[in-house]
């Protein structure tokens, strides 16, 4: 499709896309290899975002391609409920050594929305199974992203992602957010202040009761609100403040899994344990949908008592486990291993920092945020139009080569882990150019 007719575009109804303005005129992407896409009419594009965050080893990776083919052709599809195949129970053990210690069992899903949906239910349930069944209330955290799903988007804390679609889980409360650029503009790594704000959550129990409540849910580094990093010792004061209480605390490693911060996950870097991760995107580099519900030993036990005959869980997918991402997922964590991608971005993350720190000279721009191999770029916004200048950075990269992703007026930026010094200078020089070119 080199020239679409327009018509041609119509039938897709894009996820998170305005359909028109895209229609008009496309951005249309036809391969990919190692860091870079071409698009339809035969450019190259520099991948600054691993696709969606997701693919952390780089694009086009043989190895994947072939270990799936090879499993379609094998055992294409197989069910996991009350049924089982290899590739599931070796791809859990897989996984369960690159965890944070304890956590020793993974229940597969789909996406990162069903990780999410998933980890909450097993929340209510574990208290439920415990005999604790008055917690039911789930916290989530103001400019949080947790997926689609209805659980997801109650317990989220993005605007535009809520108002839409009625009332939403009922029982929901909502921690400030830590986004504070008066005090933490241009911090590099996580800032020095704010772990007062995990307070925010003494106040939540003080006004529901702990007894009332089941988890809390948090994303260790916020990445779709436009990458918002914890205050030095906030995620250590939010754990101690859930022991406290007997509150589960889950954090939503969608996008800091696999690693994105220079640790296998955001719980090894940050050395705060949860009680349950959720994982995708990272999982199997994005070459197939899946995600993943890690829980620690004391969770999965509460609930394997009773008869050995009854099903402990009213739970699962028709794909969970699905022999294509088992496979997928399996050589992505062999090639995580062989390249030592998953603490990659430690080594790279100084030469990082301060790069992305570089385009601070530019007159738009009013914070810089970074952790790992990730960034945030916040532009001031056009009097009137939040969103439109970051907007404008966005179609300007692509049309010279450079994929962005942009939320609000904030460029968020998170190649994938095999990046080399010299793509990093490529990113932030075509950035600056690009920035000054912007009114
Ligand atoms: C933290 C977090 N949770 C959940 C999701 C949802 O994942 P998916 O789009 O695979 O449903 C995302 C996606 O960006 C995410 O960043």
């Amino acid at each position: 499709m080199i020239n679409p007719d327009p018509s041609a575009l119509e039938a897709f109804w894009m996820p998170f896309t305005a359909n028109r303005q895209f229609k008009a005129k496309p951005r249309l992407l036809a391969r990919a290899e190692g860091m870079h896409y071409w698009t339809s009419d035969g450019r190259q594009i520099l991948d600054a975002v691993a696709g969606l965050w997701c693919v952390n080893a780089g694009h086009g990776r043989s190895e994947i391609a072939d270990a799936v083919a090879k499993q379609l052709t094998t055992l294409d599809y197989a069910p996991t409920f009350q049924m089982g195949h290899p590739l599931a129970f070796e791809l859990a053990n897989r996984l369960i050594e690159i965890t944070p210690k304890d956590f020793d069992h993974v229940f597969f899903v789909n996406s990162g929305s069903e990780a999410v949906d998933t980890a909450l239910k097993i929340a209510l349930a574990y208290h439920r199974v415990k005999g604790d069944a008055s917690r039911q209330r789930l916290i989530g955290r103001e400019k949080g992203y947790h997926g689609v799903g209805f659980g997801g988007i109650s317990v989220g804390g993005m605007v535009n992602n809520r108002k839409f679609f009625g009332s939403l889980l009922p029982g929901v409360d909502h921690l400030r957010h830590t986004l504070d650029p008066e005090h933490n503009a241009f911090s590099r790594g996580v800032p020095e202040w704010g772990v007062h704000l995990a307070e925010d959550l003494e106040r939540l129990v003080a006004l529901h009761d702990a007894s009332t409540i089941a988890a809390v849910i948090i994303e260790p580094v916020q990445g779709s609100a436009g990458v918002i990093l914890p205050p030095k010792g906030y995620l250590q004061r939010i754990r101690e403040i859930c022991d406290r209480h007997g509150i589960l605390l889950i954090f939503d490693e969608v996008i800091t899994g696999f690693g994105r911060l220079g640790t296998p996950f955001g719980a090894d870097y940050f050395e705060v344990t949860p009680d349950i991760i959720t994982a995708a995107k990272g999982l199997t580099n994005g070459a197939i949908p899946m995600g993943a519900v890690f829980v620690r030993k004391p969770i999965y036990d509460a609930f394997m008592r009773g008869p050995e005959s009854a099903i402990e869980l009213f739970h699962g997918y028709t794909y969970s486990a699905h022999p294509a991402a088992c496979a997928a997922a399996i050589e992505a964590l062999n090639i995580y291993q062989r390249e030592n991608l998953l603490t990659r971005a430690a080594t790279l993350s100084r030469v990082w920092e301060s790069a992305v720190h570089a385009l601070r000279d530019s007159r738009l721009v009013i914070d810089i945020r970074n952790i790992g191999l990730v960034a945030g770029i916040e532009l001031r916004s056009r009097e009137g139009a939040p969103g439109a200048r970051a907007y404008e950075v966005l179609t300007k990269a692509f049309e010279e080569g450079l994929l962005v992703r942009v939320t609000g007026d904030t460029i968020a930026l998170s190649p994938p882990l095999i990046i080399s010094e010299e793509q990093i200078e490529q990113i932030t020089t075509k950035l600056a150019a690009i920035l000054r070119t912007i009114a």
